[in-house]
């Protein structure tokens, strides 16, 4: 990979980049200026969600750049409380009139099961699927993905889909590589795409990351990003100012050694920084992670 324009192969065939934007709270009450400025430092792939209530201002930002849509790539998710056969449809149809498009580059389930509680996840999410693939013969979507979900509930769709996944979105950043799932998804030509690459933050004062920021002239938030490019997924990362969102782009023109991947493959992990997909009870969506 040589810049943000490079692109990774999914398993249906479509061009991914291989950087993308993510617009989950970007900073509040500003998002139309932080979707603009990030257009204008050069991002193409925008990640939303309906839950983000972002979905709005990306269209507008993208209407107003007077670039061709098809230079974007543009992924929505929808909400636990859109799933289900007829549910999804009506769901699509919101978001691409939010984005003021008339198809998604991707479209994902954003949450595999609502709560403990949640039993029938499985049926649940098999009819979700069944709307999502008849969205896709329809040309509204171009590729179908999967977000949150671990090996077994991905196995509930991989076991019973006729269109199968081609990415699944996953908290990963050095310090939780979430190895099992990752393995999983590799071994389904399923391409990951990390979400909070940087531990929304929390990972940029870690002291072992910061002896490679000296080592390698860089910032720790470009290691936490190349690390995840060197192992081949996807990083989705938000900035509210133009100057980290370049900066985050400048991620090409150096390299971490094996010796020094494996020590930050290895480091000391930490937990889950958004609620665990099987144990989480969610009281409302405002309480809720990416
Ligand atoms: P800011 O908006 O002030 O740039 P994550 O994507 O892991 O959830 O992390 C997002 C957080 O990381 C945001 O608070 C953002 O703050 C911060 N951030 C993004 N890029 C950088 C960077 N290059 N250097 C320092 N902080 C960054």
């Amino acid at each position: 990979m040589r810049s943000v324009y490079d692109y990774y192969t999914l398993a249906n065939g479509q061009r991914i980049p291989c950087l993308g934007f993510g617009t989950y709270n970007a900073k509040k009450g500003d998002n139309l200026a932080i979707i603009r400025d990030a257009i204008v430092a050069g991002y193409r792939y925008f990640d939303t969600a309906s839950l983000y209530e972002t979905e709005r201002v990306l269209g507008q930002a993208i209407q107003e750049s007077g670039i061709d849509r098809e230079q974007f790539f543009i992924v929505s998710k929808l909400w636990i409380d859109e799933r289900g056969y007829e549910e999804a449809k009506k769901a699509i149809e919101r978001t691409l009139e939010r984005l003021q498009t008339d198809y998604l580059d991707l479209y994902l389930i954003h949450w595999p099961r609502e709560t403990e509680e949640d039993t029938d996840w499985k049926e649940k999410n098999l009819e979700t699927w069944r709307a999502l693939e008849e969205l896709c013969e329809a040309g509204k979507v171009k590729g179908l993905g999967l977000s949150n979900f671990l090996p077994h509930h991905a196995e509930n769709i991989l076991e019973n889909c006729k269109i199968s996944p081609v990415v699944d979105q996953l908290e990963i950043h050095p310090g939780y590589t979430q190895e099992a799932a990752v393995r999983y998804c590799e071994e389904n030509d399923i391409r990951v795409q990390a979400w909070s690459p940087l531990g929304r933050s929390s990972m940029l004062e870690n002291p072992i990351l910061k002896e490679y920021a000296r080592k390698y002239n860089k910032s720790v938030a470009q290691i936490c990003l190349r690390f995840l490019l060197q192992k081949g997924i996807i990083p989705l990362v938000k900035s509210s100012t133009i100057e980290r969102m370049k900066q985050n782009q400048d991620i090409f023109d150096f390299k971490i050694s094996k010796e020094d991947m494996s020590i930050i493959n290895n480091m000391p992990q930490n937990t889950w920084l958004g609620e665990h997909p099987d144990f989480a009870i969610p009281k409302k969506k405002s309480n809720f992670a990416q």
